[in-house]
């Protein structure tokens, strides 16, 4: 392992640009549950039962009342020391950072140059979508109940201002991430890499000959496909290649 994080050490140093993707297992460690593990469950619903349009036209009070619990708890959580590490990248030159998460760890870490895939969980957005842009939640741990949720604009349901399953990514953040994908090394950090498009992206910085690197606590389908695949805590490995491995 040591070897192989000194290669990859190597490789981002002398990288003029760097991307690095994340997932749920980068703020796992700060209290915020990641989706497919034990921590997933809410109430026994997993996050696909509850993360859908589906769901919230079924039973709006329902999905907010999960994403006032989700809002409260990332409330109470802070940057690991995997956040810390790639913000530091971020503020160098040539760093680009794409998240799948929806919590606001990489920016109170002080991440620069964000493309955040799902959208952010401090945000609510028109249910009827009538045009009304999204608008962000004012208070911490404090989002609408069922009846005050309301558009500004049209005074329909507000919803989660998140990417749901079955939903359309923004498009501009899909141009912003395939961008991203033009880089010398490319890092997938602490997701399971099942989830498209952001899955894809490690597949088409490979084709277009970055140098490609997964952390992760366990194997996952990126793990075949990528030049190095390292296994551990991300908040232990990203500090140790900070520091040259
Ligand atoms: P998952 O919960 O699917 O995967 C988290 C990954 O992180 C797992 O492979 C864990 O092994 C790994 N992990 C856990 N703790 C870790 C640690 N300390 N260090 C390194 N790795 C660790 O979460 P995502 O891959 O982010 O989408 O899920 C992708 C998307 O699916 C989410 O953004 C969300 C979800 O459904 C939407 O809501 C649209």
């Amino acid at each position: 392992m040591t070897s192989a994080l000194a290669t990859v050490a190597a490789r981002i140093s002398a990288a003029a640009r760097l991307t690095i993707l994340t997932g749920a297992g980068v703020s796992a460690v700060s209290g915020v549950p990641t989706f497919r593990g034990r921590e997933g469950l809410w109430r026994n619903f997993r996050p696909e039962d509850l993360a859908t349009a589906a769901a919230f036209q079924r039973d709006p009070a329902l999905v907010w009342e999960w994403y006032r619990w989700r809002r409260e708890r990332i409330a109470r959580c802070d940057p690991n020391a995997a956040h810390r590490v790639i913000a530091t990248w971020s503020n160098g030159d040539g760093c680009r950072v794409i998240t799948q998460n929806v919590d606001d760890l990489h920016i109170r870490a002080g991440t620069r140059d964000l493309v955040r895939l799902h959208g952010s969980i401090w945000e609510s957005k028109c249910w009827r979508a009538c045009g009304q842009p999204p608008w962000r939640e004012d208070t911490r741990g404090v989002s609408p109940s069922p009846a005050s949720g309301t558009c500004p604009a049209c005074g329909g349901l507000a919803r989660p201002g998140v990417v749901w399953f079955g939903e359309s990514l923004d498009p501009s953040d899909v141009v912003s991430a395939l961008a991203c994908c033009d880089c010398d090394v490319f890092l997938t950090v602490g997701t399971s890499a099942i989830v498209h498009p952001a899955a894809g992206l490690v597949h088409e910085a490979r084709r277009r000959g970055a140098f490609t690197v997964e952390i992760n606590l366990e194997p996952t389908p990126a793990s075949a496909v990528v030049d190095v695949a390292v296994h551990g805590r991300a908040e232990d490995i990203l500090p140790r290649l900070l520091q040259g491995g």
